[in-house]
């Protein structure tokens, strides 16, 4: 059977800054493209912490991407679970410290899954998608453009992997 469909979820440590406007950002992302694939990739976002569980996504974090259009009001913090390993093709972390989390998490035979999102976007030179909890609106703003850049990669990077062949 060829595999018509992809999972894509992002990670963060709490699921209410980083991972939910990536998840915003791509699916705007796929919902513009002409490439076809907006019907056939899946997009989630979940957190290695249940600090915020069930919590809308921080407002800074929302106020951002409604400056870009998009609405993030809607999403949900939520867990990373053991079958995310098995549902999803992609699960990329914003940083290397919830990237090593999820190695721990992940069966062997899943763990080419786990990517850092900074790697989709190596021109930029950023080595991680930073934590802006506790920092200032700069740093929401910095965030939401290296997201921005990460989720174009990932988008040509899908685009040409053939995952989604059939
Ligand atoms: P996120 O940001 O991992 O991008 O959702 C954080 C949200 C909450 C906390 C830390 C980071 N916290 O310490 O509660």
């Amino acid at each position: 059977m060829p595999n018509t469909r992809v999972g894509v979820l992002f990670v963060c440590l709490g699921n209410i800054c980083r991972s939910p406007t990536a998840e915003g950002v791509f699916r705007k992302l796929l919902a513009g493209s002409d490439s076809g694939l907006g019907d056939r990739v899946v997009v989630d976002s979940a957190g290695v912490s249940d600090w915020h569980v069930g919590e809308a996504p921080d407002p800074r974090s929302q106020d951002e991407a409604l400056r870009h259009g998009i609405d993030l009001s809607g999403q949900r913090s939520r867990v990373v679970c053991e079958n995310d390993f098995r549902d999803f093709e992609y699960v990329l972390s914003m940083d290397n410290e919830v990237l090593e989390v999820l190695r721990q998490a992940c069966p062997k035979r899943y763990r080419k899954k786990l990517h850092l999102f900074t790697e989709f976007a190596p021109g930029v030179g950023a080595p991680e998608v930073p934590d802006p909890y506790e920092g200032g609106k700069n740093g929401f703003a910095y965030v939401f453009r290296l997201i921005k850049l990460c989720s174009a990669g990932l988008l040509k990077h899908i685009e040409e992997a053939g995952d989604l062949k059939g």
